[in-house]
Formats: structure tokens, sequence, C-alpha cells
């Protein structure tokens, strides 16, 4: 039983590497780019662009509905957690204006359970994941988008 097991493994495995050098023999390219069994060759990690919050031109919309990109660095900012929110501390209603930051859009606000004050809706707590940070890389693969907004003339 044993036997019959391991010669059935042997064939299955002459089969696969007989199917893949006649693939290498027909010139037959790999998506990925390296051997299946080499490494992944990690990408070139890139910087984000954008300094201290202050310093930048907000980074122009292309279509109607986009949340605005993030113009400055995030990188020395704490994790968004379930009691702290550092985007808050310069994009809140309340602070905004100390900070010299845009206020967060009206959409982003519901008003409180008692109804007296409108407060950050939760379902917009987590900032990044609509709003992101930009790196200067060229884009991955072609593509030929066309926004809604005309550039500023
Ligand atoms: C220390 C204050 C400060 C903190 C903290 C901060 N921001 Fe900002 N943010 C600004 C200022 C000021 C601008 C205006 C552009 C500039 O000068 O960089 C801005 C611009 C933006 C914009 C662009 C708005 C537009 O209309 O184009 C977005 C989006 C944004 N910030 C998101 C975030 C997110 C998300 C976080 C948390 C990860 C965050 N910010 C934390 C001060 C801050
Ligand atoms: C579910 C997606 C989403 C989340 C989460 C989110 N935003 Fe936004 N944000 C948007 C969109 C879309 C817009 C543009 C339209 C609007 O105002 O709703 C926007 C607009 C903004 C603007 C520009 C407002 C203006 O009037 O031009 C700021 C600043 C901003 N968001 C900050 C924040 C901060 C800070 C957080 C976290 C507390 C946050 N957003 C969470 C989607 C999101």
């Amino acid at each position: 039983m044993k036997r019959s097991v391991t010669i059935v493994l042997a064939a299955v495995f002459a089969a696969i590497s007989g199917w893949s050098i006649a693939q290498q023999m027909a010139g037959v390219q790999t998506l990925r780019g390296a051997d299946t069994a080499a490494a992944d060759q990690a990408p070139e990690q890139k910087m984000y662009v954008g300094k201290k919050p202050g310093l930048q031109q907000p980074i122009a919309r292309t279509f109607k509905e986009q949340p605005p990109l993030v113009p400055h660095a995030v990188d020395n900012f704490d994790e968004i957690t379930v009691t702290d929110n550092q985007c808050m501390e310069c994009h809140s209603p309340e602070k905004y204006r100390e900070k010299k930051a845009p206020k967060l859009g009206d959409s982003h606000l519901a008003f409180s359970s008692d109804g007296t004050k409108k407060t950050l809706t939760m379902d917009r707590y987590q900032c990044n994941t609509c709003h992101v940070p930009q790196v200067d890389a060229k884009p991955l693969v072609e593509q030929n988008f066309v926004g809604n907004i005309p550039p500023k003339q």
C-alpha cells in the first residue's frame, strides 16, 4: 500500500516537473516575474510625500465624491484606537480653527444621542479607510481614468 502511494506521488511529481519544463521551453512567462520557489521580492518601500501639517496645499480632487487625499505626513501620528484619534485633534469642529486645519466634512457629523450637539459618526471614525497619504510612484498598471472635476485654470 505504502509503496503504491509512493509510486503514484512520484508519477504526479514527474508529470508536474515535465509540465513546467514544457512551459519554460514554450517561453511562457510567469506573472509574478520570478520562479515559484524563489522568495517574494518586496517592492521598494517609498516614503509618503508631505511634511508637518500646515506646510502644504491641499491635493486637487479628481472626482466630486472623492475623499480628499492627505497632503501632510502621517508617519508620526499614533494609530487610531477606540480611545484616541489624533486626526480629530486638528480636524474636529472644536479644534480646526485653533489648529488652522480644514474642518472635517459635514457629512461626518450627526447629532449626539441627546440631540444637543453634532459629533463625529462612528462610521467616519477610522479616517484612514478613506483618506490616504500619497507616495510619489508611477502607477502599477496603465490606466486611463478621467475625473469629473475640470482642473483649475
Ligand atoms: C497637527 C494637526 C493635524 C493632524 C494631527 C492631522 N491633520 Fe490633516 N491637515 C492639517 C492641516 C493644517 C491641513 C492642511 C494642509 C496642510 O497644511 O498640510 C490638513 C489637511 C488634511 C486633509 C486634506 C483636506 C482637503 O480638503 O484637501 C486631509 C484629508 C487630512 N488632513 C486628513 C488627516 C487625517 C486622516 C489625519 C489623521 C491620520 C490628520 N489629517 C491629522 C492638520 C492636521
Ligand atoms: C467613509 C469614508 C470617510 C471616512 C471614514 C472619513 N472621511 Fe473625511 N471625507 C470623506 C469624503 C467622501 C469627503 C468629501 C465629501 C464630504 O465632505 O463628505 C471627506 C471630506 C473630509 C475633509 C474635507 C472637508 C471639506 O469640507 O472639504 C476633511 C478635512 C476630512 N474629511 C477629514 C476626516 C477625518 C479627520 C476623518 C476621521 C475622523 C474622516 N475624514 C473620516 C470620506 C471619509
